[in-house]
């Protein structure tokens, strides 16, 4: 790839062992892993080689990782598993946020928590909801949330999640891989996608403590224990396995692009003031080190990502699902607001990200400002 690549939390560079065990895997252990010939159960094994990757990076027993599509399907099957009172906020992923809005339609009551601007959701804020509620089911957290960076209070919300009698289902999508596991550690539910750490694409899991229930939202057959039936893909689970065994040393390979972050961070806010536009940092609780987002006055993140685009340094503005569409990031809205959400973009390193990758998207910030500021005078400020 030709441009600076800042959208690791969008998705991430596929490692080459990744890309080797898929195709091998592909070519040669292709039959069906339901299937009880001697083919089948080769397939059948390289489903629980990655099993058991999985469980050593996440936590938790192999029998307890369930495979799925992705991230997105672990979230559904986690939040549906619930009966009672789901508790969440308007900082997760769409993938979690939108079945609450279903489910709400479908008659689950669901409990939203108001965010703090700081990007956190409170326990205190729990406290006083889990007070006002009864049969309350499940509370679902992220681990990081996926547009500021922001590490979420997991320990202190299962403790009062437990109290109440309540599940625990952590999306550590944004997490695993980059920082230890404790920060998911105290979940009922844990969801994973391989793409977020150099898998590829099409592969998650939902790993549960045992003897949590989960409840399948597809019917069909046996697969997964019934709880996910369809023909599981050994090719894609070994890439995912290669995946996971590669991320247990993420965490001491993300440590360093803490001291890029910042100096991407500080710079382009000292830019901002040399040429008159107002920068501010979304999200100003705990971090993981490789994330930042800010909102530039007078831009929209659009406009902003699509001319630095043009001058080669990819990033986003919103999560990548909600990218091309002209809609702000709701993360960004919860916390501080429509104004901030439309001006935020989001920038986010990974484990090849370089101090010269950094220099290469300065400049061009100056460059596209320099150009602003010739062709229009009148810079905005921030709301
Ligand atoms: C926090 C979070 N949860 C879930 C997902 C969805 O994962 P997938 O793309 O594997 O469906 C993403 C992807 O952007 C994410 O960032």
């Amino acid at each position: 790839m030709d441009s600076v690549y800042f959208d690791w939390n969008a998705t991430t560079p596929p490692l080459p062992e990744v890309l080797d065990a898929v195709h091998r895997t592909a070519s040669e252990t292709w039959a069906n892993p339901a299937s009880v010939h001697r083919p089948g159960q080769l397939a059948r094994a390289e489903l629980d080689r990655a099993r058991g990757a999985i469980a050593a990076l996440v936590g938790g027993h192999a029998r307890d990782v369930l495979l799925t599509s992705g991230g997105t399907e672990a979230n559904n099957l986690a939040l549906r598993s619930a009966r009672g009172t789901i508790v969440l906020s308007r900082l997760e992923h769409p993938s979690v946020v939108r079945v609450a809005e279903a489910l709400e339609r479908e008659g689950t009551r669901v409990a939203w928590l108001q965010p703090g601007a700081d990007g956190r959701v409170s326990p205190e804020c729990l406290a006083a909801r889990l007070a006002e509620l009864s049969e309350v089911a499940l509370v679902s957290l992220q681990a990081v949330n996926h547009e500021t960076g922001v590490i979420q209070p997991l320990h202190e919300v299962a403790k009062l999640a437990r109290a109440a009698g309540a599940r625990v289902h952590c999306d550590a999508v944004q997490a695993v891989g980059r920082l230890p596991r404790e920060h998911w550690a105290a979940a009922d539910f844990v969801t994973v996608a391989a793409h977020k750490l150099r898998g590829p694409k099409g592969i998650g899991a939902l790993v549960t403590r045992p003897g949590v229930e989960v409840r399948p939202v597809l019917r069909g057959g046996d697969q997964e224990r019934g709880l996910r039936p369809g023909t599981q893909d050994a090719a894609l689970a070994a890439g995912f396995r290669v995946a996971a065994e590669h991320a247990i040393e993420g965490p001491r390979r993300y440590e360093r692009l803490g001291a890029l972050r910042d100096r991407l961070e500080a710079e382009l806010i000292a830019l901002g003031v040399r040429v008159g536009v107002t920068v501010e940092r979304n999200g100003t609780a705990q971090r993981a080190s490789h994330v930042t987002n800010l909102s530039f006055g007078g831009w929209r993140g659009p406009e902003l990502c699509a001319a630095l685009d043009l001058e080669g340094i990819a990033f986003s503005s919103g999560s990548a699902c909600s990218a091309g569409t002209a809609e702000p990031s709701a993360v960004i809205r919860a916390m501080l607001g429509e104004g901030r959400a439309r001006s935020a973009v989001r920038f986010s390193l990974g484990e090849l990200t370089t101090e010269a990758d950094v220099g290469r998207a300065l400049a061009a910030f100056a460059r596209v400002f320099a150009r602003l500021a010739s062709s229009n005078p009148h810079q905005g400020s921030l709301p």
